[in-house]
């Protein structure tokens, strides 16, 4: 096998488009919140597409053992770097939204979603609900630093290297 499988190359495509759309939900919540005019719908959106983000990861997972993946690159170390990378990347895509789940459970933005009132939606997160939101936070600059580093790979192969390492991770199967 030279390339991921179909379902491997369409689920990295969609992650990374709604991790972006996630990203942009997020930092509008945020932003509201401090407004004082985030909504209920702004959370469940939000929730929505960074748990999608989640079950897509663990349906990859699995796909991934059952597919396999194309060899290994090569063995320097910076083929070594892109392979801690991308675990690095799969457990963030994990953490992350679970980090989510935790703030919906021990702020009060799960009492107001379950009693569909915004008015218990905290406009400062205080108590149990700071850690994790403040996780959260940390892991979305993470993501955000680990993703950068991961692109400029992609480039460095695509533009400096040109061997094709685009390829597999495309769906258009050239020969
Ligand atoms: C890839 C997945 C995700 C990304 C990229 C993401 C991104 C973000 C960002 C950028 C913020 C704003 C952080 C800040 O400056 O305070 C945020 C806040 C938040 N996220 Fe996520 N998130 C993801 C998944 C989730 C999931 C799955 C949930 C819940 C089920 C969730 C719940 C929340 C909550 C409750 C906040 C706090 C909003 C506020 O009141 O300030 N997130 N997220
Ligand atoms: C413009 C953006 C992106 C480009 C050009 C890109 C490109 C690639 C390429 C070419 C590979 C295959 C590497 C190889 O065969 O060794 C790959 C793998 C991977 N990418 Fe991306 N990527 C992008 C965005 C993302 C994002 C946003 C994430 C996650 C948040 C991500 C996560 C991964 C992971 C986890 C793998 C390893 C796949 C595996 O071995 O199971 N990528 N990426």
């Amino acid at each position: 096998m030279k390339r991921y499988s179909k379902r491997m190359v369409i689920i990295h495509w969609l992650t990374l488009a709604l991790v972006i759309v996630a990203w942009y939900l997020g930092d509008e919540l945020d932003e509201a919140r401090h407004e004082k005019g985030a909504t209920l719908i702004g959370y469940f959106a939000h929730a929505m597409v960074g748990g999608s983000v989640l079950l897509l990861t663990i349906l990859r997972s699995t796909f991934r053992s059952v597919d396999g993946t194309p060899p290994p690159v090569g063995q320097s170390l910076m083929d070594m770097v892109a392979k801690g990378i991308h675990h690095v990347l799969y457990m963030l895509l994990i953490v992350l939204p679970i980090t989510g789940m935790i703030i919906i459970m021990t702020s009060s933005v799960g009492m107001a979603l379950l009693a569909g009132d915004a008015s218990l939606l905290p406009t400062e997160y205080t108590g149990p609900g700071i850690v994790p939101h403040a996780v959260h936070e940390i892991l979305v600059t993470v993501l955000i630093v680990v993703v950068v580093v991961h692109i400029l790979g992609a480039i460095k192969h695509q533009f400096i290297m040109k061997d094709g390492l685009m390829e597999r991770m495309s769906l258009r199967r050239k020969g």
